[in-house]
């Protein structure tokens, strides 16, 4: 069964303030987008990275589209191959081999359609209306934050993002597109580790945090 990895690279990242491409700044002595690509390629069969107009040069990049989901959509379409799809954001360098490995399992094991990695709210989270005014207290125990990876059987995910450009840019996740198709979906803890570099300072936090891990 062949495992392609799907890296949706192609954002600006504007609200990091660097002078390039968010998967293209450099953490830690290499770029951003590297980190998770390396530890795509010990599990996936070929990963496939999605990139700003320009950045194209190299194996398996393709451009990205105008939203994620659209470079998620520009990735796996040169994937003929692919029976299962490992999407993973570039914006999480710190991605695990582990957490990739508990994500396919379950997909192989369980009964849903796909497998997000996922984080317990540890918050407590309030809904307000737009003037900042409290609506109400949600029940975090049973809320998650999501995250990447989340892995489909790639049929599925082909389907699910067979929807109009307008649509794609309303999904913040691929699991979203398939659950509005009718798949069923299963969360797997993620590693507190595996956080999103939006800003600077995310950024210095993923450099400590590589710092500390012990080398392999
Ligand atoms: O903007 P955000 O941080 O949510 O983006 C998540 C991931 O999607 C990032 O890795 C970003 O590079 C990617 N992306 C993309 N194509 C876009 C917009 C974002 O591949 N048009």
């Amino acid at each position: 069964m062949t495992v392609v990895g799907v890296v949706p690279a192609g954002g600006s990242g504007e609200r990091l303030g660097a002078n390039r491409p968010k998967a293209f700044v450099v953490l830690a002595g290499r770029p951003l987008l590297e980190w998770s690509v390396e530890v795509l390629a010990t599990v996936c069969d070929r990963v496939v990275v999605a990139v700003p107009a320009g950045y194209e040069a190299g194996p398996d990049r393709v451009k990205g589209g105008a939203s994620r989901s659209a470079s998620v959509r520009a990735a796996l379409a040169v994937a003929p191959e692919a029976a299962v799809a490992v999407v993973h954001d570039a914006a999480r360098p710190l991605l695990t081999r582990d957490l990739v490995e508990r994500c396919l399992l379950e997909l192989r094991e369980g009964d849903t359609d796909g497998v997000i990695a996922a984080a317990p709210v540890t918050d407590t989270i309030k809904e307000a209306d737009v003037h900042g005014r409290v609506l109400r207290t949600l029940d975090r125990s049973v809320l998650w934050t999501v995250q990447t990876p989340q892995v489909f059987r790639a049929a599925t995910l082909r389907n699910a993002l067979d929807v109009g450009a307008e649509t794609l840019a309303a999904a913040t996740d691929d699991a979203s597109l398939v659950e509005a198709a009718g798949g069923t979906i299963a969360v797997v803890e993620a590693p507190v580790e595996n956080l999103k570099v939006t800003t600077a300072t995310d950024l210095r936090l993923a450099e400590t945090l590589l710092a500390w891990r012990v080398p392999s």
